[in-house]
């Protein structure tokens, strides 16, 4: 410690002090700090060793008003201390060292020796770490759940290959959640050059993080719950729109999807096949040599073809954009980019050359308006073909990838920047970001009621603005499938809620040794698919090189086995995109660790390989080939096997062995899930009947706001949306569920509702609204069941009734 120590000018003491209103501001001997109370549990914190903080502009922050706070303020001749309702804030005057009190403890203390400190341009801040604190977030990341004892940077790049201990990835999010017995706070650094974090990897008993320039700019975010800091750090730096419902769907992609007959022959496989899917995504073959917002007209003809897909079939195409731009005399793009000064430049006023699919290429400069506004235009010429999302690739950027011979520098480079001109360490971290915006920008343009849907690979904080994110070019193995869950976890809590990965695996090392072992591959692409078809973003992608990965590719049982997960996701289509909603209005993401639901049980810092959809679907994805026992962590309460209808009592390790046909899934009990009829694509077919499977428990209560809307515009920001709540209620014998009133602008078509009450014993008597109802003997599928009767299967345990759904308020009441 001492060694490192010695390398920073410290802070130093307190020299003098000012306050105004919220702002307080300190002078130290080696630099000047600013505390800002923005709100009873977040506060600003910024520190330079220069004449002034620098300028004060974010990419990031979009809140900027906050409304006022009751704050404290005492001082005495050692400290000052700042108080909020939640918060104390007590400031040693020698050296300076700030410690933070919630009403009962302190929960982030700066070390002892010294805590903002400076070398050169790099500065740096060390924090006690106390030995049962631990950490989660830090966006796109390799490694465990629990980021206790790992050392990250955030510099966003091309991953190309990456494995299991690779760091940095093609992501930046500076921001991290502490965990410490149950109880929470989150730091967002916000500073775009390189920052690095380290979490206990050097020493036992201190963390610190820090950038190599610019100055320290962080908030800080109390929970007590991680619900509550990611609640904060959204209010902060904004929230998602809804993402459309199509996009929610399953996505159909590879690299050679290169002709208009590849391109009908998959629609045609994915629609005869019956597998689920709302999207085919378009890799860089359907351009002309590489060229961004270009079309090879060999390749696609008919200008017509992707509109008739969409109106015929409900397919929607995603096609890739690269920011790269050909160097080509003969090229709009390059040549309005010249004209209007839109690449990024090298000091000597030349332009920057980098080498990418169309070879020699410049670079649009992102960081300023005219540029982004000029992107944005261009879409049109994708619009055009009905091309409805669009995929960012390349964008941290890359700019060295064939052929690898050149040596791409990236010294001399200065960006717009917002007019400050600054180099490309500073502007790195945000290029996909502003890419990101200017495309999601452009989309609102250009469709000023549809939703926009992105897709990018390079982002910062607050990239859930404009893309859904995946995790680039994993790796076809076991090793890959498992490392996606703890990534896309934490990714998810670092507020990128659309995540995924490849499902299958992008590279392949030897194709020859994955021919060798097709038998291997089969039960992997099983498996991924059984986990896949719950990422947020869930996408079957992969290398030009490789063999062909479609569902259907593996022979018929592995398609049914894939068909029959796509299936389920599109059954709970209604639950997981009311998690959207939730998210876009809380920032708590539908994908989550454990942890999140249950952060005062410490079993669940360590459980990397399940995650939960909302707060009550529970997966336990088998990741390893050859696994006999399976062990599966249920927290607190009663949970019940989806596949039995089975209960176990939580807060315990149970075993199962496991079939290939299908991976544990759990559902806590008392769970109302608003599900769909099996469908192909979003609006296949109306949402009739409106299925709400319940699983009732032995006792308690549970409430669901469902809330609906068009699921594609806009009209939902302008009120046209309708919510209807249930209820759940256990009561000794009698189980009730409760429809209140629908209430809203949005007016759903006309339906039944057909109610499952899961894993129940027999009913006595069936009340609906006010009336005794019958069983209906005969029927033994769920079409056949008539209105107002029910039917109960002995073998599920399952009790089923349907009647029309008025609108108004209606109850079940089952007596045992
Ligand atoms: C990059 C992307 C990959 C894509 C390929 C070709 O490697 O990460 O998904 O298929 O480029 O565009």
């Amino acid at each position: 410690m001492e060694k490192f120590r010695r390398k920073f000018v410290f802070i130093g003491k307190i020299e003098s002090f000012t306050h105004n209103n919220n702002k307080f501001n300190f002078k130290s001997t080696n630099g000047l700090v600013r505390i800002t109370i923005l709100s009873e549990r977040i506060f600003r914190l910024q520190a330079t060793n220069r004449d002034d903080f620098v300028s004060d502009y974010s990419w990031v922050v979009i809140k900027n008003k906050w409304d006022n706070v009751e704050i404290s303020l005492n001082e005495n001749e050692e400290y000052f201390e700042i108080s909020t309702q939640y918060l104390k804030l007590k400031i040693e005057r020698d050296p300076f060292r700030l410690t933070v009190f919630d009403t009962d403890d302190s929960i982030w203390k700066d070390a002892e020796f010294g805590s903002i400190g400076w070398d050169k341009e790099t500065f740096v801040y060390i924090k006690k770490l106390p030995n049962d604190e631990h950490f989660f977030g830090f966006g796109e990341k390799t490694g465990a759940l629990d980021k206790r004892g790992y050392y990250y940077i955030m510099k966003t790049r091309e991953s190309a290959g990456y494995q299991d201990k690779t760091d940095p990835l093609y992501q930046s999010h500076p921001f991290f959640i502490s965990v410490r017995h149950g109880k929470s706070y989150g730091i967002f650094l916000d500073n775009t050059w390189e920052t690095f974090f380290d979490m206990g990897k050097k020493f036992n008993d201190h963390y610190f993080f820090g950038a190599k320039n610019g100055d320290l700019n962080l908030y800080f975010f109390y929970g007590p719950t991680m619900k509550e800091v990611i609640t904060g750090y959204t209010e902060l730096i904004g929230r998602i729109l809804l993402p459309p419902i199509w996009s929610l769907g399953y996505f159909q992609s590879r690299w050679g999807y290169k002709n208009q007959e590849i391109v009908s022959r998959i629609a045609h496989e994915l629609r005869s096949r019956k597998i689920p899917a709302d999207s085919i995504v378009l890799d860089i073959d359907y351009m002309d040599g590489y060229r961004v917002f270009t079309w090879n007209n060999k390749r696609f003809p008919d200008k017509n073809f992707f509109k008739k897909y969409n109106e015929g079939d409900g397919f929607n195409f995603v096609t890739i954009v690269d920011p790269g731009i050909k160097i080509d005399k003969n090229y709009f793009m390059y040549n309005e980019g010249i004209k209007n000064d839109y690449f990024v430049k090298k000091k000597n006023g030349k332009y920057w050359k980098g080498y990418v699919w169309p070879g020699a290429v410049h670079f649009p400069d992102f960081t300023k308006e005219e540029t982004r506004e000029w992107w944005g235009k261009k879409l049109k010429i994708l619009l055009d073909r009905a091309i409805t999302g669009i995929w960012n690739d390349m964008n941290e950027p890359s700019f060295n990838i064939q052929p690898y011979a050149h040596r791409v520098k990236t010294k001399d480079l200065i960006f717009y920047d917002n007019g400050l001109n600054t180099p490309f360490e500073k502007n790195r971290n945000v290029y996909g970001l502003l890419m990101a915006k200017a495309t999601h920008d452009g989309l609102l343009k250009l469709r000023p009621n549809k939703r926009p849907w992105i897709l990018t690979r390079s982002g910062f904080a607050g990239i859930h603005r404009y893309a859904a994110v995946w995790t680039g070019d994993n790796t076809s193995n076991w090793k890959h499938l498992a490392m996606s869950i703890p990534m896309l976890l934490n990714m998810s809590i670092s507020s990128i809620p659309q995540c995924g990965a490849d499902i299958g695996g992008f590279n392949i090392w030897f194709t020859a040794f994955r021919k060798l072992f097709f038998k291997l591959n089969k039960i992997l692409i099983i498996r991924w698919h059984q986990l896949g078809a719950f990422y947020p973003f869930s996408r079957n992608h992969t290398l030009k090189q490789s063999k062909p990965q479609e569902p259907w590719e593996f022979g018929e049982k592995a398609e049914n086995i894939i068909k029959k997960y796509i299936n389920l996701r599109y059954h709970w289509l209604p639950y997981f995109y009311n998690l959207f909603i939730e998210c876009s209005k809380t920032g708590i993401p539908p994908m989550r660790p454990l942890i999140l639901e249950f952060p005062d049980d410490e079993i669940c810092y360590r459980i990397d390989y399940q995650f939960m959809w909302g707060s009550y679907i529970l997966f336990a994805p088998i990741i390893k080939k050859h696994q006999k026992i399976h062990k599966i962590y249920l927290p607190e309460g009663v949970w019940i096997d989806y596949w039995s209808n089975k209960k176990f009592n939580g807060k315990q390790f149970i075993e199962i062995v496991p079939k290939i046909e299908d991976i544990p899934i759990f559902i806590k009990s008392n769970a109302i899930i608003p599900c769909q009829p099996q469908m192909l694509y979003f609006k296949e077919k109306q949402l009739n009947p409106l299925i709400i499977e319940l699983y009732p428990n032995d006792k308690g209560e549970s409430t669901f706001i469902f809330q609906e809307d068009d699921g594609e515009s806009l009209n939902y920001l302008k009120n046209e949306f309708c919510t209807t709540k249930f209820t759940l209620k256990i009561y000794e014998k009698t189980i009730s569920f409760n429809i209140d009133k629908r209430i809203g602008n949005y007016i759903p078509n006309k339906r039944d509702y057909l109610v499952i009450f899961k894993a129940i014993q027999k009913p006595q008597k069936v009340i609906l609204n006010e009336n005794e109802i019958k069983e209906d003997i005969n029927s033994k599928s769920i079409d056949k069941l008539e209105n107002n009767k029910w039917s109960f299967n002995e073998k599920s345990k399952e009790m089923l009734i349907k009647f029309e759904d008025s609108g108004d308020k209606q109850s079940i009441k089952l007596f045992l």
